[in-house]
């Protein structure tokens, strides 16, 4: 008998979950009208289901789990689900959820397993069918165990964990320059990524704010909870070889991961479409080329 993620009890408060930490949801839409009818199938034998993108972004604090997802679903039409966005997004709105999780979520803690499931089962039935990433969930064995189940009731299991793995020196020097837009979750790094006016988000002009469980203590902490409690998650994964494809990318910075991520993805999806706003980049550098290489050609 499956476990069901949902838990009757509390299911109001999943109702007041806020929805725009479900990024690129912008994108559902356009993602569904742009998929292939045959990813929009379930079938009883898995598979063209295989063909489905559904992913684990998992990695220590601080790993570019944010990072990486967001440029994933930035240039292809995949939806990125963070639990750690969720969360904030529902303290930030006083909800139930929101007042039970501040003081875990601001001493690095982690948040008990049942509020996380309420969070989360909401928004994995409106990713069905949709090429999507979770990044922050599973974070316990048993998190991990839920998700399956549930997965797996649906027919719609996980096709891809992708395990970053960066040195716990690198991720410390990190994080003290990072910035947030919590309202969108967008990531912004004073070394790294700057945004365009120092203490502002990009696209809406609105303050950036440091999060709280980003100082060296907390962060240790946190740290700390990945390897007790989220690690035992890698040698869970790794002992399922015949469900999800598992890998592991190493590298000291997200521009060193990124070329090897999108290289999986796009050679275990190859159905998965580009956004429109990608594709018309690559369109007008086309078009640039082509404008090159005629200047060129009458030099
Ligand atoms: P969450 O928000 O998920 O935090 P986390 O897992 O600790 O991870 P971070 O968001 O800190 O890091 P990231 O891997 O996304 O890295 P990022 O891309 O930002 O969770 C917060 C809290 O919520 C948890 O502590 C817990 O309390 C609770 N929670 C959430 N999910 C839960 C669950 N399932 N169960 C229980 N509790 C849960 O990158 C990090 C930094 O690196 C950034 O500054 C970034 O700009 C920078 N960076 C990225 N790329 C580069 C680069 N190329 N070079 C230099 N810097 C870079
Ligand atoms: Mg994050």
């Amino acid at each position: 008998m499956p476990i069901p993620l949902s838990v009757p009890p509390c299911t109001s408060l999943v109702n007041s979950t806020p929805q725009r930490a479900l990024r690129s949801i912008a994108h559902t839409a356009r993602a569904a009208k742009a998929l292939p009818f045959s990813l929009h199938r379930t079938s009883p034998t898995g598979d063209h289901e295989a063909r489905v993108l559904r992913m684990v972004m998992f990695g220590k604090p601080g790993s570019g789990k944010g990072t990486l997802s967001s440029r994933l679903a930035k240039k292809y039409d995949v939806l990125s689900l963070s639990t750690g966005d969720l969360l904030r997004q529902h303290i930030a709105e006083r909800t139930a959820v929101g007042q039970q999780a501040e003081g875990i979520v601001a001493q690095g803690g982690l948040v008990p397993d049942e509020i996380m499931l309420q969070v989360v089962s909401s928004k994995l039935d409106a990713l069905r069918n949709r090429h999507w990433i979770l990044d922050g969930f599973p974070r316990t064995l048993n998190q991990g165990k839920l998700l399956d189940t549930h997965l797996q009731a649906q027919n719609t299991p996980l096709s891809l964990v992708v395990n970053l793995d960066v040195a716990d020196e690198v991720i410390l020097s990190r994080i003290s320059d990072r910035w947030v837009h919590l309202p969108s979750g967008r990531i912004y790094n004073m070394s790294y990524n700057r945004p365009k006016v120092d203490g502002l988000d990009d696209e809406t002009g609105e303050p950036l704010a440091k999060r709280p469980d980003d100082n060296p203590e907390i962060f240790a902490h946190r740290l700390k909870q990945f390897h007790e409690s989220t690690s035992p998650l890698i040698s869970y994964y790794a002992s399922k070889p015949k469900s999800a494809r598992m890998v592991t990318l190493q590298g000291q910075t997200s521009d060193e991961i990124w070329p090897k991520l999108e290289a999986v993805v796009r050679s275990s999806f190859p159905n998965l479409r580009e956004t429109a706003a990608a594709r018309r980049q690559h369109s007008l550098s086309d078009t640039f080329r082509t404008g090159e290489d005629a200047w060129s050609a009458k030099v």
